[in-house]
């Protein structure tokens, strides 16, 4: 059985995230053509990586642009560096817009230049990866990297509108697709079980980002993250729900030469795991979550030995001295943050491993 989803495109559907600053208009199935409409007219500068230019640049309503520079290497202070020289060189002031067009790293990099320009210019986001429209670009989280530590130099500030023009992912690669769909049932685990469902029932076409269904999931999405954001902006609570998956997902990926997104799936499958021995979820849920994931072609399994993964889960940056918020799952579309000793979590997570569902999920095929 499938969810019907019409065929007809729809108009674009709004939505605001009151933050603290400022109020961010969220905009999902609009084109990318409308930017001088949301920027009001003011003068415009769009920061770009070279691939979203070469790929979609001649969508881009006419104006200055600044070339970002690709990957997390671009994600550095040298770089905001360099970035505050070409505003200068622009003359940019005040009253200018600038527009982050690209992935999660264009849009952080944007961000974090737009808040420490002239201690602050008007931005918006225009993500063109999946994983940017559902995640990166919403919430008003930005930064750099410094010596290895991810975003250790940021503000949270709301940008003044994110545009999602679904157009734009028909060019994204099959990996970067993973990473966003990760996100997409992060989301619907924690806050939302009529999209978990949803993505069980049409799965294969999530996958493949058949429009229309893609258009739920990013509009989905956006409301979990937003209604999250606007009850916690500054992350002292339910925000961290956000982290789900990501504790042992942040150990995987530094272990392992996995993708961010493939990592957070192996990352949820462990927590489901972990919520089903602590006796939160009933296994019957865990399994679903299971066959949601195989179903999306997305991993659970990992190379890396238990211990190793241990060890890197204790230097997450989200734990606080010995303890750590976890995030289980109570019922599918309901998360919880549980603090625990990180040697309470090591023994759930060995007893895990040698039960009959963790033995499967690292007997590697
Ligand atoms: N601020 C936040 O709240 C937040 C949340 C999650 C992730 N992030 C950050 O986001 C970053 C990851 O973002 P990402 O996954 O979008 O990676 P990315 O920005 O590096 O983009 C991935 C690759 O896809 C290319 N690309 C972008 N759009 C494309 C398109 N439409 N077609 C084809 N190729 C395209 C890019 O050029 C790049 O090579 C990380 O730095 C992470 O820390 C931030
Ligand atoms: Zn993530």
């Amino acid at each position: 059985m499938s969810t019907r989803v019409d065929a007809k495109p729809a108009g674009p559907e709004e939505r605001i995230l009151r933050g603290s600053g400022r109020a961010c208009r969220l905009r999902v199935g609009g084109r990318i053509e409308e930017l001088d409409e949301l920027t009001g007219g003011a003068p415009r500068i769009v920061l770009a990586d070279e691939t979203v230019l070469r790929l979609h640049g001649g969508r881009l309503p006419a104006g200055p642009v600044v070339v970002v520079g690709e990957g997390e290497q671009a994600k550095t202070l040298a770089n905001a560096e360099r970035l505050y020289e070409e505003l200068l060189r622009l003359e940019a002031d005040r009253g200018t817009f600038l527009v982050g067009v690209g992935g999660g790293v264009v849009c952080d990099v944007t961000g974090f230049v737009a808040a420490t320009y002239l201690r602050g210019l008007p931005v918006g986001f225009v993500p063109t990866t999946l994983l940017a429209q559902v995640d990166a670009a919403i919430g008003g989280k930005n930064g750099v990297n410094l010596r290895g530590f991810k975003n250790l130099v940021g503000t949270i500030r709301q940008p003044e509108f994110v545009l999602c023009d679904l157009g734009l992912l028909e060019t994204l690669p099959p990996r970067e697709r993973n990473n966003g769909l990760a996100e997409v049932v992060k989301h619907a685990l924690i806050a939302d079980p009529a999209l978990f469902t949803f993505l069980e029932e049409n799965a294969a076409a999530a996958s493949a980002l058949e429009p229309g269904v893609t258009r739920r999931l990013v509009r989905d999405s956006i409301a979990v993250k937003a209604a999250i954001v606007e009850r916690d902006e500054r992350e002292a609570g339910e925000r961290r729900l956000l982290n789900f998956g990501h504790s042992f997902g942040h150990a995987i990926e530094k272990a392992t030469g996995l993708s961010h997104g493939e990592a957070v799936s192996v990352g949820m499958a462990i927590a489901a795991g972990l919520s089903v021995e602590r006796g939160l979820l009933p296994r019957p849920e865990a399994e679903r979550v299971f066959r949601l994931l195989d179903a999306l072609g997305l991993p659970r399994r990992t190379e890396a030995d238990a211990a190793s993964l241990f060890a890197g889960l204790r230097k997450d940056k989200k734990r606080s001295g010995s303890r750590i918020a976890f995030i289980f799952l109570e019922r599918i579309g309901r998360g919880v943050a549980v603090e625990l000793e990180l040697d309470d979590l090591e023994a759930l997570f060995s007893a895990w491993v040698r039960s009959a569902e963790g033995r499967k999920a690292w007997e590697h095929p």
